[in-house]
């Protein structure tokens, strides 16, 4: 028996992007609410709420300054719970997402921590003396600059491997571990369930604090950025190769799993709840059953481009890495991301990319993660100014090259928009009335909305007409909940060296039920042969207007960028 978070497709709501209830240009709660019935219309079966937290925003809401309530600008806490039980209502769980390594710089925790060195709450972050007349070591923060802050109150620096309003918490003190599990058991008590967690890597670093050898400074990475920008080499996957070099201290110590391991049995106190990672590291599964239920696959949207030997390849390393037992989920866009369309389209065959994407992440083994807005076709939103910029991400991008590169602003706004991450959070479309139907008229919203809007890429339009993309999530949806080989079966990969489309079975032993699936991710038809023995598919769901219902295996025709999926019978 699969547990619900295998069956479950979830859905990722940026809170404050997500419905503008109140008209002050940000959403909330209640704009969660209204569109709870939407959701459960489109087919989803879970939600991943991103931080809904008190926070001064200085990270979009992942530098919480209380763990334990709701932002002012979100609702109330029974606003909050009220949003649970609607959700429950209608069969929609909820999973919250869960920041561990750090906190605000405005926690109340912090600001104790930072009043004196003997305070009760030092210890609860990461103080060091300098060294050098400098900072007590070489480790970068990943957005930029030195990991350590100079605190003058008590002339010490402390360790953020985020922003400096971000100070990393110290898990090697217990009553750190004590308040946080006690958080884990606040929200679980009142019936969320499950968490993504945030930034699992980074929870712990080298005891002895070692310098670095590598020398590659921030900068630098931004120039590798430039100089591999259009390339096919797989921009992400090289960043990753460096980062990798620039953080070896600060990431995937193994402390971090003990950790899991003791959050993992608070989870395990309560029925039926889920831990999702956010990490790197495949090892967080554990050996299966010990730390968490599920990590994203990230090495599958690592490319600039979906290509059938890529999936092959991604599909291989991850389901014979994974521990026996563990569960796969994959995800092809999240809020730190590119948009789908923006990112795997090629500008000419996008609404076709935007379906191959959905039919890769409903048909592949696993849970999949699906991205708020990415139904109706939404695509990253370029800002214009920098003033326009809420990701400190960009704006620290935009200043870095232009006093450090001598890049000229037109340049930097450009590499800005690409490394920050205001463009994908733009606000959902709803409907084709100003400010898309998220605020009232004339509302200036927080980021602005995306003027595509207009031209049909909005909820309203898209749900009066059949062959929209929205159309299309709700159906290949439906599909996914009625095809038992979609879900609990396993993955076996066919023609293994086509260039043009991706084959595989997937075969239930549970239902008895096998299906094949071909994504044709070219513009060329295929006639294809998976059987010499006269066996035939019956069709399930295609994207394209088929004349038969039935085909032989033998000599299977495939259009264009179809999406097929065929029960074999036999
Ligand atoms: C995670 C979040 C990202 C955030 C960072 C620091 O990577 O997804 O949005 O900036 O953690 O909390």
């Amino acid at each position: 028996m699969l547990a619900w978070w295998q069956k479950a497709v979830f859905y990722q709501i940026y809170p404050r992007s997500f419905a503008d209830r109140n008209g002050d240009g940000i959403g909330d709660l209640a704009g969660i609410i209204e569109h709870l019935d939407y959701l459960k219309d489109l087919g989803i079966d879970a939600i991943w709420l991103s931080p809904h937290y008190p926070s001064p925003q200085f990270d979009c809401g992942y530098d919480i300054s209380d763990y334990e309530n709701v932002a002012p600008e979100y609702g109330t806490l029974d606003e909050f719970k009220r949003f649970l039980d609607e959700a429950h209502r209608r069969d929609i769980r909820v999973i919250l997402d869960l920041v561990l390594n750090h906190t605000s710089h405005l926690h109340p925790w912090f600001i104790e921590s930072r009043s004196s060195r003997d305070n009760p709450k030092r210890d609860w972050y990461i103080w060091r003396d300098g060294k050098d007349g400098g900072p007590p070591n070489n480790w970068y923060s990943i957005f930029g600059g030195s990991a350590w802050e100079y605190d003058p109150t008590t002339g010490q620096y402390y360790y953020h491997f985020f922003l400096k309003e971000q100070p990393d918490l110290n898990w090697r003190n217990p009553k750190v571990k004590e308040a946080m599990f006690n958080v884990v058991r606040f929200w679980l008590n009142m019936g969320v369930d499950g968490f993504r967690l945030d930034a699992v890597g980074t929870i712990f670093e080298d005891p002895d604090f070692r310098d670095h050898r590598s020398r590659f400074t921030q900068a630098d990475l931004y120039k590798a950025l430039l100089a591999i920008r259009g390339e096919e080499k797989g921009r992400a996957a090289y960043l990753q190769e460096k980062t990798g070099e620039m953080f070896r201290y600060q990431r995937d110590l193994p402390e971090v799993h003990d950790l899991m391991q003791e959050l993992r049995a608070v989870v395990d106190e309560f029925p039926d709840r889920v831990l999702v990672g956010e990490a790197d590291d495949i090892a967080y599964y554990g050996d299966g059953t010990n730390e968490l239920h599920l990590v994203f696959n990230f090495p599958l949207m690592r490319t600039d481009r979906l290509t059938p030997a890529w999936v092959r390849a991604n599909q291989q390393d991850r389901l014979s890495a994974l521990p026996p037992g563990a569960w796969p989920c994959n995800t092809l866009s999240n809020h730190d991301s590119p948009r789908i369309i923006s990112h795997f389209g090629d500008g000419e065959h996008d609404a076709e990319w935007a379906r191959i994407c959905l039919a890769l992440m409903l048909t592949l083994k696993g849970t999949p993660f699906l991205y708020y807005g990415e139904e109706i076709g939404m695509t990253n939103l370029p800002l214009e100014d920098i003033g326009q910029f809420r990701d400190t991400l960009g704006i620290r991008a935009y200043h870095t090259l232009i006093q450090e590169l001598g890049m000229s602003p037109t340049e930097a706004l450009a590499i800005a928009n690409e490394v920050g991450r205001d463009k994908c959070r733009t606000p959902m479309q709803w409907a084709s009335a100003p400010n898309a139907g998220f605020s009232p008229a004339g509302v200036q919203t927080w980021l602005p909305v995306n003027p595509n809007y207009a031209q049909g890429v909005n909820v309203a339009d898209q749900t009066e007409d059949p062959n929209s993309l929205l159309s299309f999530y709700r159906h290949l949806l439906a599909v996914r909940r009625r095809t038992p080989a979609l879900i609990d079966g396993d993955y076996v990969p066919l023609h293994e060296d086509a260039e043009d489309y991706l084959a595989f079975l997937r075969r239930s032993e549970a239902s008895g039920q096998s299906c094949l699936i071909v994504l044709n991710m070219s513009d060329r038809p295929q006639k294809l042969d998976f059987d010499k023995n006269g066996r035939a598919a019956r069709l399930i769901f295609s994207s394209r207007d088929r004349p038969t219902s039935e085909d032989p295996l033998s000599a299977l025709p495939i259009g264009p960028f179809e999406v097929y999926i065929g029960e074999l019978i036999g």
